[in-house]
């Protein structure tokens, strides 16, 4: 009898990672990090425009003024998105482009843009995807207490009236916010984000107010979407380990958790605020004036998909006596951005790091993608955000060879995979960025984007990561790994 043949092929299922029919493969941005434009067609200044014209704030005092000019280029960029084989394309609409001074009206010229944004993409076959805010909150509002105070909760859901009034018919998919906890305690606590405030009480303060303006916005975009529509919210969900197993540590994981992730789950998906957090930071802000009678049940607005941002995980260890806390996560400030866990310690996770000084680590987000959907079942999740900045210099020909772009989000789709295997509802992944952008307080030094930007002539150059997404999404499927 002959020997039986030693396969030497591995079959072509196992080659690559197929990802469930209808994955939804896309890109995301955010007005204010690309659309420059920034006093055209009536709109007034954001706490961002403030924040970035304030010396010290922002690296090299970059501001959002021209950024990707996409405002004048966007056929341009959705020509780019076209040729990436984009399915969505997740954006940001300017409130203060659309309502100028965050009350009244809405400014015609600025709901225009966003209808022929709109309508290129879905000439292009591209889904669009509408952020209501991802961070420019209107100056006017921020000078009548900002997020501290609840009118600007109330204005926020009228914001979003006007919004889903004026492109409802076009647009399919919407998220109220992005990242509040970014809004909210690098905002108001550690003040590296505008408005540069530093108070733990005005980030509590700020909390509450986002999670209602959530709410308010939920219910106007339920008021006034057709059906079919779908309603959403992004956060960046905070992977937390504890160093060790020591009671203490867990102990500082959970603070963590609670100030980062359940501050806003809590009252969005689980029936209120959890007693742990109200616990912890009971010194500092008086919940029982600050949450009024409705607002839980508000905030409680179903949802149809929840939105995660993921970067990077946190490592936590209990406060050590004498030590000063350090803060890895976002950026360096005298000022802790976590309320009432001031104290607790935060490690560089071990591994090779990103140019922000992230740690690459797609293990958490596989983890994140399973315990959301064992803390939330039944609830469909999505990916709107991940990817990673590198130095990204251009050989002399100009083009971008972003090995180490494309290791990342290979890496970081195969856990995604992987999540999806053992269980998760993971409808879609977004990439970002789609073009390199303003990075906040670190202005245009650091690059995430799948497409280079020249800033100097505007010229556009999709780095080696654009061709290795595109063939991604044409597939449904990325190699093994
Ligand atoms: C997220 C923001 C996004 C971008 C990435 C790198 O926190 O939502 O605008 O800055 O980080």
């Amino acid at each position: 009898m002959p020997a039986t043949p030693v396969t030497t092929r591995v079959p072509a299922a196992v080659d690559r990672l197929h990802f469930p029919p209808g994955f939804l493969w896309g890109a995301a941005t955010a007005a204010y990090q690309i659309e420059g434009a920034a006093a055209e067609d009536g709109r007034t200044p954001s706490i961002w425009d403030t924040f970035s014209r304030t010396p010290g704030k922002v690296a090299n005092g970059d501001t959002g003024d021209i950024a990707c000019d996409h405002y004048h280029r966007y056929r341009t960029d959705v020509g780019l998105m076209s040729d990436l084989g984009l399915q969505a394309y997740r954006f940001s609409l300017s409130w203060p482009r659309i309502q100028p001074g965050g009350r009244g009206p809405a400014n015609p010229a600025g709901l225009d843009f966003y209808r022929w944004l709109v309508d290129e993409l879905l000439d292009a076959g591209i889904q669009p995807v509408a952020t209501l805010y991802h961070w420019d909150l209107p100056q006017a509002l921020e000078e009548t207490g900002g997020w501290t105070a609840r009118e600007t909760a109330e204005r926020f859901g009228e914001y979003a009236a006007l919004a889903a009034d004026a492109l409802g018919d076009r647009v399919a998919l919407w998220t109220t916010l992005n990242e509040p906890w970014c809004s909210a305690f690098l905002g108001y606590g550690s003040g590296v984000h505008a408005p540069g405030r530093t108070d733990p009480a005005h980030a509590l303060r700020a909390a509450h107010h986002l999670n209602l303006a959530h709410g308010r916005a939920a219910a106007a975009l339920r008021a006034t979407l057709p059906d079919h529509a779908r309603i959403a919210v992004s956060l960046n969900l905070h992977q937390v380990r504890p160093l060790t197993t020591d009671p203490a540590d867990l102990d500082a994981a959970r603070r963590i958790d609670a100030v980062g992730n359940r501050v806003f789950t809590g009252p969005m998906l689980s029936g209120g605020y959890p007693a742990d957090l109200l616990a912890d930071t009971a010194h500092i802000v008086d919940w029982n004036t600050l949450v009024r009678p409705g607002d839980e049940a508000a905030i409680a607005a179903p949802i149809d998909l929840l939105g995660i941002n993921y970067y990077t995980p946190a490592v936590v260890s209990a406060p050590s006596p004498g030590g000063a806390a350090v803060n890895h996560a976002h950026g360096e400030s005298d000022h802790s951005p976590w309320p009432g866990s001031e104290d607790v310690n935060f490690h560089l996770p071990p591994g090779d790091t990103t140019d922000m000084g992230w740690t690459i680590d797609p293990t958490g987000l596989h983890d994140l993608l399973m315990a959301t959907s064992r803390a939330h079942p039944g609830l469909p999740l999505a990916i709107t955000e991940n990817g990673a900045a590198f130095p990204d210099i251009p050989t002399a020909d100009g083009q971008v060879q972003d090995h180490d772009r494309i290791d990342y989000l290979h890496r970081h789709l195969a856990a995604v995979h992987r999540a999806i295997a053992d269980g998760a509802d993971v409808r879609g992944y977004f990439l970002w960025s789609l073009l390199d952008n303003f990075e906040w307080a670190y202005g245009y030094e650091k690059r995430f984007g799948a497409v280079h930007v020249d800033y100097a002539t505007q010229l556009r150059t999709p780095k080696a990561s654009a061709r290795w997404y595109a063939g991604a999404i044409g597939a449904n499927s990325v190699p093994s790994l």
